[in-house]
């Protein structure tokens, strides 16, 4: 089997963000900062350490904010070269020409249909996709530690976490099969099982590789859970014609679309700078 190479991610982020009402009325959720740089921008940097080339936003109404971060910002740049700024601290966020694709998600009817929006650009090729408001910290970063393991076994690809048993309903959840090292073959996908029905407590986390033929099951996905056109319910229908396999990250999740872990990756984040880190731990232990 020759495995195709990874080159595209999807980042959708055409979510309404309620749990983060008001703040993210007029803002995108993956705009809220965790520190000095935008959720998003931690999951694109992830991308490229992955070594991805093409990075493709499912927006939304209101998203706008998302498409001016990664742009140049010419007034902005201007300025700092007058005054003799260094435009060093910008440069995660000029994406080249052609390395950025733009597809809008007219309604939010779900993660499945997001990535759904997608498939023109992703065509006939593998692609990752990334939820920005799981921030995944550990070196190498997730996706890599992810494409480390497609370019040895190829298929499709999830990233796993252990959850305590009273938080399976809130994940996608595994039927896991056999195990070797951090990877764990899928044998069956539920979507926010009822509590006391989950078959393990392996969560779904929000990275992914996948085959381009998902695309196609999509397309005829009728809405599951929280009456939304669900990812793990057509990665579900794939299992047994595809490899599927999960993957244990080695590092932290932060779960930022959630206020508490949202507070909780900033303190986090903080802490391991250099310039802050000091001065955030003395206060916290004050
Ligand atoms: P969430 O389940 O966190 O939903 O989506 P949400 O709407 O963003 O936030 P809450 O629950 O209302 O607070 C997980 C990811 O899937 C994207 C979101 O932007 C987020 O990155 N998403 C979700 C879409 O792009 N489109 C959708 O229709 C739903």
């Amino acid at each position: 089997m020759r495995i195709k190479p990874l080159r595209k991610a999807v980042f959708p982020v055409g979510g309404l963000g309620t749990r983060f009402l008001p703040a993210t009325k007029a803002m995108p959720k993956e705009m809220l900062p965790i520190v000095d740089r935008p959720l998003i921008q931690y999951a694109v940097e992830e991308a490229m350490e992955a070594g991805i080339e093409q990075m493709i936003f499912v927006t939304g109404r209101g998203k706008s904010a998302i498409e001016d971060h990664f742009d140049i910002a010419f007034e902005l740049e201007t300025m700092m070269s007058q005054r003799g700024k260094s435009l060093d601290i910008l440069d995660a966020t000029r994406l080249k020409p052609g390395a950025v694709a733009y597809v809008r998600q007219q309604e939010p009817l779900g993660l499945g249909h997001a990535v759904w929006c997608a498939r023109d650009i992703v065509g006939d090729e593998p692609f990752a996709v990334l939820l920005a408001d799981d921030l995944m910290v550990g070196e190498p970063g997730c996706l890599k530690q992810m494409v480390d393991a497609y370019n040895k076994i190829g298929g499709n690809l999830i990233c796993a976490e252990e959850v305590p048993d009273d938080q399976t309903h809130r994940y996608g959840i595994i039927t896991p099969g056999m195990r070797a090292g951090a990877l764990t073959e899928v044998t069956g996908l539920v979507e926010k099982p009822a509590p006391g029905t989950a078959p393990s407590n392996l969560s779904v986390i929000g990275r992914y590789v996948l085959q381009p033929e998902v695309m196609r099951v999509l397309e005829t996905q009728e809405a599951g859970a929280g009456g939304e056109i669900q990812l793990t319910d057509a990665m579900a229908r794939m299992i047994g014609g595809q490899p599927f396999h999960g993957v244990t990250f080695a590092g932290t999740r932060y779960d930022c679309g959630d206020k508490a872990g949202f507070i909780q990756a900033n303190i986090a984040v903080a802490m391991a700078r250099d310039d802050i880190g000091p001065q955030i731990e003395a206060w916290l232990r004050r």
